[in-house]
């Protein structure tokens, strides 16, 4: 895998003997394919809020955990799955409430076209199931992706999730067109030349025999680089698609549950309606809980030729975490919190790119956000090394990012959505000092 920001193996022997042991212990029993973040991994025991504990008991701020969405061990939620898990858990084959009562609360967050709600356990599944059902609703198999995108781990998902690698082929059926990217080309003309590169991968298709059955795409392409502006560019793809008889599928694994502040979702911030949208990870807030959510016109053939039985999708605890989460959000604001903290960050990177030659563009909606690190302005030549260094320095500084895109040039910002003003004052000082520390070792 295109791992960017990895921990390498034969840098061990700088690490503490507690962590060195840990990592042996890891690879004895559980093999060689996980990877570990940073060049020191973060060895966790506790989180709080937007904060995560080592066991000496230092601090970390966690600015790229976006699954802990209403902060870590969040007590509501924790709360509500106990008191579930005290009283019956089950499957979908039984009548319950708890199922019905979150669907209804949570459908009310999407336009009234999408009305239908089935529940997994990753998104994976979720995208996994939404291809069934666009197969099945189109009569094709043709997906058109976007460059270095990432849907998922099962067979299906990882041949359309080029960010896992040269060495995971992509499928037949599969056809990857270049990221919507602002950076790289006039704002202006993001929109027309991505409906342009979906329209030409729809042709190939035919060209082979394959008839398109979906775009699918992340909505903020957040392994692409993240993509957000202008707003709406992703309107004439979705038509341009729609037209050869596909549908839009959504991918709101990421963006989704108010984290662009603006929207409740992705698809939102476009002016679109999907017709299938597929949400996960910041769902439970860690609790293993995703779902997809449909037109009807567009699940009823696969509802009616097919059944659909996950034994643990839907089940009553993950209902109640997942209705416990949803109210937190809206209880505490928190995506009025996403675009007003987001802003101050957006400003506040803003103002390090006056300072730092690095920082070539800085992007982003709510608490999402890219930042681009080049080494030439004009070239726009991607700084791979040092946004490793950035990154490394600042999990050195105890706070916690990422950096994504296929060169690893772009730093992945993507706090819990409960991040304070304090804590995003915090987090741009810590990077001026990093950056500082960056170019000058450059
Ligand atoms: C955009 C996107 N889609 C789907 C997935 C798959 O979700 P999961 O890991 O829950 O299977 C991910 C996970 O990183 C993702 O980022």
């Amino acid at each position: 895998m295109t791992m960017v920001n990895a921990y390498a193996p034969d840098a061990a022997g700088s690490l503490p003997e507690r962590e060195r042991a840990l990592i042996a212990r890891r690879e004895r029993l559980l093999g060689p394919a996980y990877r570990l973040f940073y060049a020191d991994p973060v060895h966790v025991v506790r989180g709080e809020g937007a904060y995560l504990y080592d066991p000496d008991g230092n601090r970390y701020l966690d600015a790229y955990n976006n699954v802990a969405s209403v902060g870590h061990s969040r007590p509501e939620v924790v709360e509500a799955m106990a008191k579930q898990a005290a009283v019956l858990n089950t499957h979908t084959r039984y009548l319950t409430d708890t199922i019905l009562d979150f669907a209804e609360a949570f459908l009310a967050e999407f336009p009234p076209e999408l009305s239908h709600l089935m529940l997994t356990c990753t998104g994976s599944e979720a995208n996994d199931l939404a291809l069934r059902v666009a197969r099945v609703r189109t009569g094709g198999t043709g997906v058109v992706i976007a460059h270095n995108a990432y849907h998922g781990v099962t067979s299906a998902l990882a041949e359309m999730s080029p960010s896992l690698g040269a060495a995971v082929k992509l499928g037949d059926h599969v056809r990857v067109v270049p990221a919507p990217d602002g950076y790289r080309r006039p704002e202006a003309e993001v929109g027309a030349a991505f409906a342009r590169d979906v329209e030409a991968a729809i042709a190939d298709l035919r060209e082979k025999g394959i008839r398109p059955a979906a775009l699918l795409v992340d909505t903020i392409f957040s392994s692409s680089g993240v993509f957000t502006d202008p707003a709406g560019f992703l309107a004439p793809a979705v038509e341009v698609m729609r037209k050869a008889g596909g549908v839009f599928i959504a991918d709101e694994v990421q963006p989704g549950f108010g984290r662009l502040g603006t929207h409740m979702w992705g698809f939102a911030r476009h002016g679109l309606v999907p017709d299938i949208v597929t949400v996960g990870k910041p769902m439970g807030n860690g609790h293993p809980v995703a779902g997809a959510v449909f037109r009807p016109e567009v699940i009823e053939a696969f509802g009616k030729s097919q059944r659909y039985f996950n034994t643990f999708g839907g089940n009553p605890v993950s209902c109640a975490v997942a209705h416990a989460v949803l109210k937190v959000i809206k209880a505490d604001r928190l995506q009025e919190n996403a675009l007003a903290v987001g802003n101050q960050m957006i400003e506040g990177l803003r103002a390090l790119a006056a300072k730092h030659a690095l920082i070539g563009d800085v992007r982003g909606s709510g608490l999402f956000i890219g930042v681009e690190m080049v080494r030439d302005r004009t070239l726009k030549t991607p700084a791979s090394e040092e946004t490793a260094r950035v990154v490394n320095g600042m999990r050195k500084r105890r706070v916690l990012i990422s950096a994504t895109g296929q060169e690893g040039h772009i730093l992945k910002i993507r706090p819990p959505l409960v991040f304070s003003p304090d804590d995003a004052t915090l987090f741009l000082a810590t990077l001026d000092e990093v950056l500082a520390e960056t170019t000058s070792a450059h």
